[in-house]
């Protein structure tokens, strides 16, 4: 029925079909009219690359570093909650084909499996991204857990102290699990190879979160447990506490503004991700494509700058780092991979990601991701 993946919008196809309604949607949507979130794609299609030829294009490397740590590209994963819900034991799945790539995975604060469920089901360290509740002692007992389990960076997320709205989760009335209505029992049933793998997994619950923290009026509601728990009065100062309580590598991710990117800087955070949420939270706000540059400008010697928000192709991961970015995230790209083919579907994301990024880079007339810096990119002027 579907042809062979190419490109990550094939990959989208084919999870829409896989996955049930609430699910898909969750992962395709931004908040409010969803400005945001379209920008971040299509403002990548407004930086343009010069095309050179007979230059020796033998012998290329996408190899790097992100926050000191080998990567075979700039390209992480980013943490996304429920990633669970697109597969059954979807975080261990991505994670797994994360490693079989040699770049980071990242695991969310609200995923499905747990940080202990990653850690037993990998064999390198993983990332793991840190919410804040108001709750400190179970902030810090996730921070001790994550320690624990190996992982090698915290990424802390500052953009999401409440949730920006998003309409279709309301529609569809998304929870985890999905409820016994008629209409999440169709949305489920019309999707019977995900429903017979999701039987299959004790994993469909908040796993980092039950049997965790105190008990929560509605832990299958995200947007009910967020407006509960999350801290809304989180603060610069809360970076150095939880600072005093990781000693690995911090990154601070859901910078957008250049004020707040210089706030960041003093910080002894080891990067930045300039990003917004892949649209999810503020609508209107730039995309993170249009912010890089004059944040990398602003802080690019005092901080690592990473970015995520709108990739959808290998050449948007060598524009992003013509602009700067140490390293990039994808979020939806490995979940439309997870949702259409589980482990092999996030394989084959990065395996697109990883060609085009190639393959452009050498037609930019470069062999080394090192060597990647403005100079590639060409101005329209016509
Ligand atoms: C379905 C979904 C769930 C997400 N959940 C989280 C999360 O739990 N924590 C977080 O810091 N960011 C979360 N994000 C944001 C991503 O980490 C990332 O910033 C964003 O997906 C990047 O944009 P992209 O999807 O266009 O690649 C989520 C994004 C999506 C699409």
């Amino acid at each position: 029925m579907f042809s062979e993946p190419l490109t990550i919008a094939d990959l989208k196809r084919r999870a829409k079909w896989r996955v049930p309604k609430m699910f898909y949607d969750y992962a395709d949507s931004g908040a409010w009219t969803q400005s945001t979130y379209k920008a971040n794609e299509a403002d990548f299609a407004k930086v343009h690359l010069r095309q050179r030829v007979l230059v020796d294009m033998s012998d290329r490397s996408l190899a790097s570093t992100m926050v000191g740590q080998d990567v075979s590209m700039p390209v992480a994963l980013a943490p996304t909650g429920l990633c669970g819900m697109q597969h059954a034991d979807g975080e261990i799945l991505a994670a797994q084909a994360a490693e079989d790539a040699g770049v980071p995975f990242t695991l969310s604060t609200m995923s499905v499996c747990s940080i202990e469920d990653v850690a037993e089901n990998t064999s390198k360290p993983f990332w793991f991204q840190l919410y804040v509740m108001k709750d400190r002692g179970f902030v810090e007992s996730l921070i001790g857990r994550a320690k624990a389990a190996g992982c090698s960076a915290l990424v802390l997320t500052l953009d999401l102290q409440i949730l920006g709205q998003r309409h279709k989760d309301i529609v569809n009335g998304l929870s985890t699990p999905p409820k016994f209505t008629p209409k999440h029992v169709w949305q489920v049933g019309t999707r019977p190879f995900w429903a017979l793998e999701m039987l299959q997994t004790k994993r469909r619950s908040f796993r980092n979160i039950v049997g965790h923290a105190p008990a929560s009026s509605d832990l299958s509601s995200l947007a009910v447990w967020t407006a509960e728990q999350f801290d809304t009065r989180l603060s610069w100062s809360d970076v150095e506490w939880i600072r005093e309580r990781w000693d690995g590598k911090l990154i601070l991710k859901g910078v957008l503004d250049v004020e707040d990117a210089e706030m960041a800087a003093k910080t002894s955070a080891d990067a930045i991700i300039v990003s917004n949420h892949g649209g999810r939270q503020l609508d209107g706000a730039l995309s993170s494509i249009a912010m890089l540059p004059k944040i990398v400008d602003a802080v690019g010697n005092d901080v690592e700058v990473h970015m995520d928000g709108g990739i959808r192709s290998g050449q948007d991961v060598l524009k992003a780092r013509a602009l700067g970015a140490r390293g990039t995230y994808i979020g939806r790209p490995y979940l439309y991979g997870l949702g259409a083919m589980g482990k092999k579907g996030v394989t084959r994301a990065l395996d697109i990601l990883r060609k085009e990024l190639d393959v452009t880079m050498a037609l930019c007339g470069k062999r080394d991701i090192e060597e990647i810096d403005r100079s590639i990119l060409a101005k329209v002027d016509f």
